[in-house]
């Protein structure tokens, strides 16, 4: 559906053009004075200059042509030259109801979708995955529904960390307690067997145990360096360890972000792009983007309107190696050759941003990538404690996320229990529920490039500005549809009407808002636009329920207006909060 902006710009645009201006100056907005009015046009000023005269005057032959408008119920000219606009109520009515008709509730979808590839996740292998992983998972999961919403197709890339040096920590540790294993066995021949000689429990204690050894022997640390080289170099007994480790903890891997509703289309990592490498290297040093600096292999990508400086890309290291810029770039070979996406967007933690200007400077220059592809980075901040420094456990480490969710919801399967709403058996999944709400919305609702607080306290309140807020407005919604159904009555066919009071055109029109917010949203990669209305679209809920008797309406025309309106408020929520990657139970 076309947003309410548009259709108000085109009748000011008649408008301008009837008065004798030029139509570029019909610009609508939402208004910033809500107490004066409802929509805004501020191009009678804009327009005063280009035509000699005073703003009012424009205003005013404007206005004076918006008297017929279907849309408008009053346009008003306001010195110094605004134009206030009030939306007519019957406009607003209908265009709720055609947003009730429609699956996708009025969003506009694009006329031109697009292949993306939301590259997110990123969790490294064999390392558990911590909190640093949360916020690329919950973000990146958002940002890959929302573009899905506009029309897009959108593949989400785990881009797993699965070949560096914490596998040759695991091969070493593992080399050295079992040394009669067939991988460490140079003349062995035969089949590897199918079976893990490790458990994911294992694995977990492994890793930490032989990195932190590593740090103060120098002897291991060299066996591991070596042990990676191999592995990357096509050892056979090493690959074969490789694979165990990959079968196991990605497997672990799908559960946890399972459980945070984060699914991937492509379980792809590092690993992959390895064949890329040895071609694309050849192609760069033959075309001569790429030289030798002091033995290193570099591909410069300096520009002159560069403020700070910008180091080279590192394809080679000087002792052969391929780096994190090489596999970035190897990886973008792979997506062209399989899914020649139009846009491809990187979600880190943002002190990776160098790293992605270097490599996005280097597809393009080098031809990598073709020219019209949209390269993006998504940094986000840190995730802090309460006392301002990054969030640890109580005891001061690296917090695991699964502690972190089941710390959550047993505070919420015993606030459930307290608040006896809940029937016994729907409480653990309800806690659940509101539970990953609480932690995506409190991540979401900043902006992602900000550090922001994760304050357990305030997130899992279900007053204010928090996730479990919003689910409590959806349950609240939800019981009085159940009731209104109890009593006999169908929700089928129910149209909104005009609204009849302040509370009721407020909600209205805070709903109609929903399909220019998630375009705009989707343009600025910004779920925290999302979560910031739907907090407003609550708040103007509550404040309707608060002040309207729904159900005990005694006009029957009256009443299935307001049900139909709770239909519309119901739709958007939902359609909101799953874009945000979380759902709202039947109670809580
Ligand atoms: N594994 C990396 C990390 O933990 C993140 C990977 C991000 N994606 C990428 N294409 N570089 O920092």
């Amino acid at each position: 559906m076309e947003k309410i902006v548009s259709l108000l710009a085109k009748e000011l645009e008649e408008a301008f053009g009837q008065a004798g201006y030029e139509k570029e100056y019909a610009k609508v907005t939402l208004s910033n004075r809500p107490d004066l009015c409802e929509y805004q046009c501020n191009g009678a000023m804009a327009g005063a200059k280009a035509y000699k005269k005073a703003p009012i005057m424009i205003a005013e032959a404007v206005v004076a042509n918006l008297k017929d408008s279907a849309c408008i119920e009053s346009a008003e000219a306001v010195k110094p030259g605004f134009i206030n606009i009030r939306l007519d109520k019957k406009f607003v009515a209908d265009y709720l109801n055609a947003m009730l008709e429609e699956e996708a509730c009025g969003i506009e979808k694009l006329e031109n979708p697009k292949t993306i590839i939301v590259d997110y996740g990123g969790a490294n292998v064999a390392k558990p995955l911590h909190v640093g992983h949360l916020r690329s998972a919950i973000i990146g999961e958002s940002i890959k529904r929302i573009g899905r919403y506009m029309g897009n197709k959108v593949i989400g890339d785990v881009h797993l960390g699965d070949w560096g040096y914490q596998m040759g920590l695991v091969i070493t540790e593992l080399k050295k307690r079992q040394p009669e294993l067939p991988y460490f066995d140079e003349a062995f021949e035969g089949e590897y067997p199918s079976e893990a000689p490790f458990t994911i429990g294992e694995l977990e204690e492994i890793y930490p145990m032989a990195s932190a050894y590593a740090k103060d022997h120098e002897e291991y640390k060299k066996e591991a360096l070596q042990a990676t080289y191999l592995l990357q170099n096509g050892h056979r007994g090493y690959r074969a360890v490789w694979k165990h480790i990959m079968n196991i903890s990605v497997a672990d891997l799908k559960k946890n972000y399972g459980n945070l509703n984060v699914e991937f289309d492509l379980w792809k990592g590092e690993a992959d792009a390895q064949e890329y490498i040895p071609d694309m290297v050849e192609r760069l040093k033959a075309e001569g983007y790429a030289h030798y600096d002091d033995g290193a292999l570099v591909v410069d990508v300096k520009e002159e309107s560069d403020t700070k400086e910008v180091p080279p890309c590192m394809i080679l290291k000087s002792d052969g190696a391929a780096l994190y810029d090489t596999t970035d770039l190897a990886t973008l070979v792979e997506r062209e050759k399989f899914y020649a996406p139009d846009e491809v967007i990187y979600l880190t933690d943002k002190r990776q941003e160098l790293h992605f200007v270097q490599v996005f400077r280097c597809a393009k220059k080098t031809g990598i990538v073709r020219e019209e592809v949209a390269l993006r980075f998504l940094g986000f901040g840190t995730m802090n404690g309460k006392d301002g420094k990054p969030f640890k456990t109580r005891d001061g480490g690296v917090m695991r996320l699964e502690y972190l969710l089941k710390d959550i919801e047993e505070q919420m399967y015993q606030k459930l229990s307290d608040n006896r709403t809940v029937a016994e058996e729907e409480i653990a999944k309800t806690a659940k529920q509101i539970a990953l709400a609480a932690v995506k919305y409190g991540d979401l609702s900043n902006q992602a490039s900000k550090d922001y607080v994760f304050d357990v306290e305030r997130f899992t309140s279900f007053e204010g500005n928090t996730g479990p807020y919003i689910l409590y407005t959806i349950v609240r919604i939800k019981s009085i549809l159940a009731k209104y159904e109890e009593m006999g009555n169908t929700l089928e066919g129910l149209e909104v009407n005009p609204a009849n009071t302040e509370s009721e055109k407020a909600l209205m029109l805070e709903a109609a808002k929903f399909n220019s917010v998630i375009e705009f949203a989707y343009e600025e990669l910004a779920p925290h636009k999302i979560c910031a209305y739907i907090y407003d679209l609550a708040n103007a809920f509550n404040r309707f329920y608060h002040e309207v008797k729904i159900l005990g309406e005694e006009d029957t025309d009256v009443k299935k207006g307001y049900i139909a309106l709770l239909k519309v408020t119901k739709k958007v929520l939902e359609l909101c909060i799953d874009m945000l990657g979380f759902e709202a139970p039947e109670r809580m």
